[in-house]
């Protein structure tokens, strides 16, 4: 697998790519991979695409007090799991190849951005959209392939696909999780044992909830039992809603897709992750 950190290069191995006929498949992430990234590969990989990793630590989608500066960098373990995993070209570039001197647009997708982490995290999906965006036009893949775990960053990304009439198929893969149920993260990380242990409280009381509200109990009521749930476990809650599955509008018909995602800081770290109600 190559690794290309400069765009000629990067556009001069995808046109060849494209006179012998293939398709290309993207998978952004920012490093740290694991399990759930490698899902995504997988996916990417079927019916014989050609597959581009990106991997770009996005300043723009960091808050000031976020954890930008100790985020895991790793990218030669990265790389050597991307080999593994059949990718065909790492795309690393510098922040000043991403971002040079003099840039200066931003692009904001309303609504769907608006609610949930959008407002837990004022400008993070406006760092996400405009990076995605300059992701696909660097790339300009057929598809590109995001986890469900970031279950509004996919909804950003897919609503931004609408809007800008790009030609590309997003792809959504099932969250992929540890054998006691919480999602992988590249930020599970920073969990000491203790906090790591604490964790399985997200997806145990997200599970109960969806199982609640789908036999049709009180929602708001649910949903503060499992506020209290987390509380207790050691989290401290930034929210956990229920919403339509397509515009994440809250307080959702019971006839309509409905998803449930809940936020939640173990000590310094910000947990995410996000059940279907059936
Ligand atoms: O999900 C991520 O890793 C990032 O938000 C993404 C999509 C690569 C944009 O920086």
């Amino acid at each position: 697998m190559r690794t290309v950190r400069e765009l000629e290069e990067l556009r001069g191995i995808i046109a060849g790519w494209r006179a012998e006929g293939a398709r290309v498949a993207l998978v952004p992430t920012m490093g740290a991979l694991h399990a759930g990234h490698m899902a995504l590969i997988e996916t990417a990989r079927r019916g014989g695409t050609k597959v581009v990793a990106s991997i770009f630590v996005n300043p723009r989608q960091f808050g000031p007090s976020e954890d930008l500066s100790r985020y895991p960098r790793r990218e030669a373990a990265d790389a050597r799991l991307l080999t593994e995993h059949g990718c065909d070209l790492l795309w690393a570039p510098g922040v000043e190849t991403m971002y040079p001197d003099g840039f200066a647009t931003s692009i904001s997708v309303s609504g769907v951005s608006d609610g949930l982490d959008g407002a837990a995290r004022p400008g993070h999906f406006d760092g996400v959209a405009t990076v995605v965006a300059k992701l696909f036009n660097q790339v300009r893949p057929d598809i590109a392939c995001f986890g469900e775990k970031d279950f509004q960053q996919l909804a950003v990304i897919r609503r931004l696909v609408i809007d800008l009439d790009m030609d590309i198929e997003i792809l959504g893969v099932p969250t992929q999780r540890d054998d006691d149920g919480l999602a992988l993260s590249s930020r599970n990380i920073y969990l000491d044992e203790g906090e790591r242990a604490r964790a399985v409280a997200l997806p145990r009381a997200l599970g109960i909830a969806a199982r609640a509200i789908g036999r049709g109990e009180d929602v708001g009521a649910v949903l503060a039992d499992a506020g209290t749930t987390l509380t207790a476990a050691g989290f401290a809650v930034d929210y956990v809603e229920l919403v339509d599955a397509e515009s994440l509008a809250p307080n959702p018909a019971a006839d309509r897709p409905r998803r449930l995602l809940a936020a939640a800081r173990m000590g310094a770290t910000r947990l995410i992750d996000n059940i279907p109600v059936e």
